[in-house]
């Protein structure tokens, strides 16, 4: 516990490299892959499923509503890649394939469930290939979650999936949504799934997050968050979809990460004549990160009023929980409960 304080109360230098995961005041980092290696390798395979073929035949994943023009040949370099420089390339090719373009697609092999009691961030660092957006129809690049369940029979959308980022066509507008419960209709109006959008400054490097608040112990309290570049856009609660069993799929079940490059299907529509091919329409992840509320952060819901907790806290008025002043007295008697005060206010403010 001890040696975690003081790692927390280090000073948060945030990396002005887009493909550095950053360290966030009060959050310890549980997961990343950085994708960093030899350029033209293959990403980290301890971390990620490299997925090949038409999915919408794959058996794991047919009730899903996938794009049926792209061959996902991830296993080849071509297609997906590390570029050397701390990213993974995720680059879309006409010509092969079943449908006359290939791309990649993975999947992480880890898989986490959002901690009760805490508020859990999950975000990428993403950009798009610089060709020209009115050479970009059909292109439909994407990061999200699916829950675990489906890997072991649970069907979509009944699994839960969470799209933290999505674009097609090449347009500035970002999605975030939600699918669930059941397709068609259900409490996620599938198969349109509850969603809201985000205009995108340009291609660049961004910073797409979800975040669950899940410091309320009150299901319907509880919340999902999506950002871009740290604007919350979308806000969805446990109220909002109204079915605790539903909510937790969602909120308390575990998720896994996918990021893929799409071609064609039903949202974006089919490629065109001008569409472009190869690393201008590629995405480009910096780094995928699962970060968690640390424990000392974690402890002042430990004193009862969690609801005021997370705005009080930078307040000097508001005491620190005692159970957390209990901790560190006995962990590190020497060090006196001012002192303790003050490095809490300054962490958690
Ligand atoms: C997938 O990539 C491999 C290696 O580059 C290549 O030999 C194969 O033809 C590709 N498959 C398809 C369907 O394009
Ligand atoms: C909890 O927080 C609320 C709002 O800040 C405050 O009015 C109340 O007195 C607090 N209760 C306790 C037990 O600290």
């Amino acid at each position: 516990m001890w040696s975690n304080t003081l790692l927390a109360l280090a000073p948060f230098v945030a990396s002005s490299l887009a493909w550095t995961p950053p360290s966030y005041s009060g959050f310890n980092l549980r997961w990343t892959d950085a994708f960093g290696g030899s350029g033209g390798a293959s990403p980290d395979q301890g971390n990620w499923n490299i997925i090949t073929g038409d999915l919408n035949v794959n058996n794991e994943l047919e009730t899903c509503p996938l794009p049926k023009f792209v061959y996902f040949n991830s296993s080849s370099t071509r297609n997906l890649q590390l570029s050397g420089g701390n990213t993974l390339q995720i680059v879309p090719w006409k010509g092969g394939g079943t449908h006359g373009w290939t791309s990649g697609r993975i999947e992480s092999k880890y898989t986490f469930t959002p901690a009760a009691g805490v508020v859990t961030r999950v975000e990428a660092s993403i950009r798009f290939g610089s060709n020209p957006i009115s050479a970009k129809q059909g292109l439909w690049p994407a990061f999200w979650m699916l829950g675990n369940s489906i890997r072991n029979g649970v069907q979509w959308p009944g699994c839960g999936e969470l799209d933290i980022m999505e674009t097609v066509n090449g347009l500035l507008t970002g999605y975030g949504t939600v699918h669930c419960d059941r397709a068609p209709g259900g409490i996620c109006q599938e198969t349109q799934g509850l969603g809201k959008s985000i205009g995108i400054p340009n291609q660049e490097f961004h910073v797409w997050r979800l975040e669950w608040d899940l410091t309320s112990s009150n299901w319907q309290s509880q919340s999902i968050k999506w950002f871009l570049d740290g604007q919350a856009y979308h806000t969805l609660t446990g109220g909002n979809i109204g079915n605790q069993a539903v909510w937790n799929t969602l909120a308390h079940a575990p998720m896994f990460f996918i990021l893929n490059m799409a071609v064609g299907g039903g949202w974006p529509g089919n490629p065109n004549g001008v569409t472009q091919d190869g690393y201008g329409a590629m995405m480009e992840v910096g780094y995928v990160a699962h970060y968690q509320r640390n424990n000392m952060a974690a402890m002042k819901f430990a004193n009862g009023n969690s609801s005021s907790a997370e705005t009080d806290y930078p307040n000097t008025n508001t005491p620190v929980a005692p159970e957390m002043m209990a901790l560190l007295d006995k962990e590190a008697p020497s060090i006196s409960a001012n002192t303790i005060t003050r490095m809490a206010r300054r962490f958690f403010s």
